[in-house]
């Protein structure tokens, strides 16, 4: 067996050793072809000519492709129409694809494309989110949530505050940039080996632009080198162009993207401007409240109306809103097409409720963590969400409380406070916050998934999943379900790679859902075979279903022992069928758009996360010194791969509010297109003391597998603690009776202009 322990992950040596194989390392097909694209130099143009001539006398170019060249559908948007695979007429932001070419080598491919001569006619571009609310420029209409009136439930509240934030989009610097290899087939088909959060999808869509049915298209993805959403509907255009070059010459293509051409090529997480308005009483509870989210999403829909309704959904963060107005707008600029990335919206969302719980604390002269406490859902009462969910379950207050006690917040604080009295240049800031993340996809029917289970006659058992594994530690989860449900070592179980002949239309391995769904479909498959087992253990050796066990790599048939390979020799001899599917849907969930209201999570992920930092207040630098985290992921399968992801969440969390600062120009150039100009945490920004504690005995109350909790993107917005602290640092420059204005990514910059503006204004 082996759920609830920390086995290693499946991959963890190879990947240790260098010896991991990613698609790039796959040895090259005979006659492989090396694809590159030309790339729009324009946010907004329609294109006038493309001369492409020395691009074809160039040296190794075996082929050129421009959108006329494409067979079958020319738009490969995943959800709307608006991504065409090469463009048509028009460019819409700097970088997008105008035509491809296969080169014999990655370089000479490269080279080449740098030839073209392409004319523009230059047309208005929209650069930035308040351009687009003037001209309602939208990629989706807007949304609105609404619960009861909250116009006069601020007006006739005793406190009123009101103003905005601009939170920094991220991008997801994947150790392994995008890459995919097509291979012809013999029958006119097409192989792909990608490195994609969503096979299925791949395969629909390079069916659909070579124009051959899905069963002709063969995804493989053994596994990524890092998604973060960046790879759930972004490596289906690589995957595209290497098909539809591989198509016409017949060879095989890779299409991998340069660091630089990936950061400028591909969607990012949604910058957000949001703005607020809110009515609470003396004590900081909120009464009413109106929030504006605008997502930043490019030049195309993509997933952008999910990741804007989840933001919607996620302005509450943990707190009871009362009245309240929700509108999410969904701005088309001349950028790339922003995308999913670990918390989908959610934490763009969730970042207006935390500024305001800090604005209420400045201005009501409390504690930031009272004004939190005092909001926090209710048990009972005040415990229905915006969008008329139960918050059922609900371990906040509990969390925070365990936190504050083990993290020794009060004493801290005060520590921290008497420090700041005498300290003139550094300042010492602290900051409790909560999460709380809806588990499910918001778009019903994503909710599903299967998985195939084999065991073969020497008792060795074969998985495939839906479910693409990216570093999270997915394959080793189900592998260690499969092994629970046989009691064999999980050594036993070969997890292989996502192939979409093996599982059809599985949904992407997002919404931090990939074990919940896949654990359970290969606990069904695993199910399947374990019961013609043991009906076949009845009837071949005369006993009843109660005195078959499987314990310990054997089974168990009354008096008899085999050993599970032994068994499973016997039950192919006797024409027992070893083999099963096995399907899964998430229970309870359903949502009315229209009405705004239903449940769309099956559940809530929770945890909390207190940072202290220390600035520098000559400079703006700072570092976070301590976090203590204390998150809920039910009954761990996986203790080791979970205190992982919940390190690993956090530390990008933090990046993103901190040190990661994307950067495009007037002309709507990305500046930051690169690992020197754009900074991702490093071993040094990790606090100096990291502790991270699971909340213990904590089994999910609903049905999931094994009563665990999903844990891939939650912890990721604990980071938000470390953006409140560096506030709370900065405050102390005023005697906390100013709230410092810090948009993020806070750096040392910005930390900076706000300790300036505080003494300016004190
Ligand atoms: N962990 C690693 N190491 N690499 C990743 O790319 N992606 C995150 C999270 N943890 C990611 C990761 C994101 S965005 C999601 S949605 C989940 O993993 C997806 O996997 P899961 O559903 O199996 O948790
Ligand atoms: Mo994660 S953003 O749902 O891939």
């Amino acid at each position: 067996g082996g759920v609830g322990r920390s086995k290693k992950h499946e991959s963890a040596d190879k990947q240790v050793a260098g010896e991991a194989i990613y698609v790039d390392d796959r040895p090259a097909l005979r006659g492989e072809l090396h694809a590159a694209v030309g790339q729009s130099t324009m946010a907004h143009a329609n294109i006038i000519s493309m001369d492409l001539s020395a691009v074809k006398a160039a040296e190794g170019v075996v082929k050129v492709m421009t959108v006329e060249d494409v067979p079958g559908h020319t738009d490969i948007g995943p959800v709307f129409p608006g991504d065409p695979v090469l463009a048509i007429g028009k460019v819409e932001f700097v970088g997008q694809p105008l035509f491809a070419v296969a080169a014999t080598s990655f370089d000479l491919a490269r080279k080449a494309v740098k030839l073209a001569k392409v004319e523009y006619q230059e047309l208005e571009a929209v650069l930035t989110v308040k351009d687009a609310l003037a001209k309602q420029s939208f990629v989706r209409p807007p949304h609105t949530l609404k619960r009861g009136d909250s116009e006069s439930a601020i007006a006739s509240a005793e406190h009123q505050l009101s103003g905005e934030i601009v939170v920094g989009g991220q991008e997801h610097m994947y150790l392994e940039g995008q890459v995919s290899t097509a291979e012809p087939t013999e029958d006119g088909g097409m192989n792909i080996y990608t490195s994609s959060q969503h096979p299925s999808e791949v395969q629909k869509l390079v069916a659909e632009v070579l124009d051959i049915p899905l069963n002709k298209v063969l995804v493989d993805m053994r596994r990524m080198g890092g998604g973060f959403g960046g790879k759930e509907t972004q490596a289906a255009p690589w995957a595209c162009i290497a098909a539809l070059l591989a198509n016409e010459t017949k060879r095989p293509v890779k299409f991998k993207l340069a660091r630089l051409d990936d950061m400028v090529m591909t969607g990012k997480r949604h910058p957000f401007e949001n703005n607020y308005t809110v009515g609470f009483d003396k004590n900081g509870q909120i009464k009413g409240i109106n929030i504006e989210v605008n997502g930043n999403c490019g030049y195309s829909p993509d997933l952008s109306d999910a990741i804007v309704d989840r933001a919607m959904f996620h302005s509450d963060n943990a707190y009871y809103l009362d009245q309240s107005t929700i509108t999410g707008n969904r701005c088309k600029l001349n950028t790339v097409s922003h995308t999913a990335y670990r918390g989908f919206g959610g934490p763009q969302g969730m970042m207006t409720i935390e500024l305001i719980m800090d604005e209420i604390a400045r201005h009501l002269g409390k504690d930031p963590l009272a004004i939190r406490k005092i909001n926090l859902y209710g048990k009972e009462e005040r415990n229905v969400t915006h969008y008329d969910q139960t918050v059922e379950h609900n371990n906040l207050s509990e969390i925070i409380e365990s936190l504050e006690e083990s993290s020794d917040y009060q004493a801290r604080r005060k520590a921290i406070t008497e420090y700041n009295a005498t300290s003139s240049i550094l300042k010492k800031g602290i900051a409790l916050t909560p999460v709380k993340f809806g588990i499910s996809f918001t778009v019903q029917h994503l909710n599903q998934a299967g998985a195939l289970v084999h065991v073969y006659t020497d008792g060795t058992i074969h998985l495939s999943h839906g479910g693409s594994e990216m570093g999270q530690g997915l394959n080793t989860k189900v592998a260690q379900i499969v092994a629970e449900e046989f009691q064999v070592d999980v050594d036993t179980v070969a997890c292989s790679a996502a192939r979409t002949d093996k599982v059809p239309n599985s949904s992407p391995t997002a919404a931090s859902s990939g074990t919940d769904l896949n654990g359970k479909a290969a606990e069904a498959a695993a199910k399947t075979i374990k019961q013609r087992l043991i009906d076949f253990a009845c009837e071949k050796y005369d006993v009843e279903a109660q005195q078959v066990h499987f314990e310990n790599n054997n089974v168990i048939v009354g008096e008899q022992t085999f050993s599970f390979a032994e068994f499973s020799q016997i039950a192919y001899m006797n024409r027992v069928s070893l083999s099963s599917t096995g399907f899964y849907k998430t229970p309870k969930i359903h949502y009315d758009r229209a009405s705004g209201k239903g449940r769309p999570f099956f559940y809530f992920a929770t945890g909390a996360c207190v940072s202290e930092v220390i600035i520098d207040t000559l400079t703006g630098e700072y570092k976070t010194v301590r976090t203590d985290i204390l998150q809920d992921v039910g009954a761990s399968i996986n203790p080791a791969i979970d205190i992982g992801q919940i390190e690993g969440a956090f530390i990008q969390g933090m990046g993103w509010l901190t040190t990661e600062e994307l950067v495009w120009n007037e002309q709507g150039r990305l500046l930051s297109n690169n690992p020197a100009t754009y900074k991702i945490p490093a071993i040094n920004d990790a606090p100096e003391d990291f502790r991270v504690a699971l909340v213990p005995n904590a089994p999910n109350p609903e049905r999931t597998i094994y009563n665990s909790k999903a844990v891939g993107e939650p912890p990721f917005m604990l980071g938000m603690a470390v953006w409140s602290a560096l506030k709370d640092a900065v405050a102390s420059v005023a005697d906390y009776k100013v709230s410092p204005k810090l948009d993020t990514p806070a750096t040392p910059e910005r930390v900076l202009f706000a300790v300036e503006a505080l003494k300016a204004a004190h």
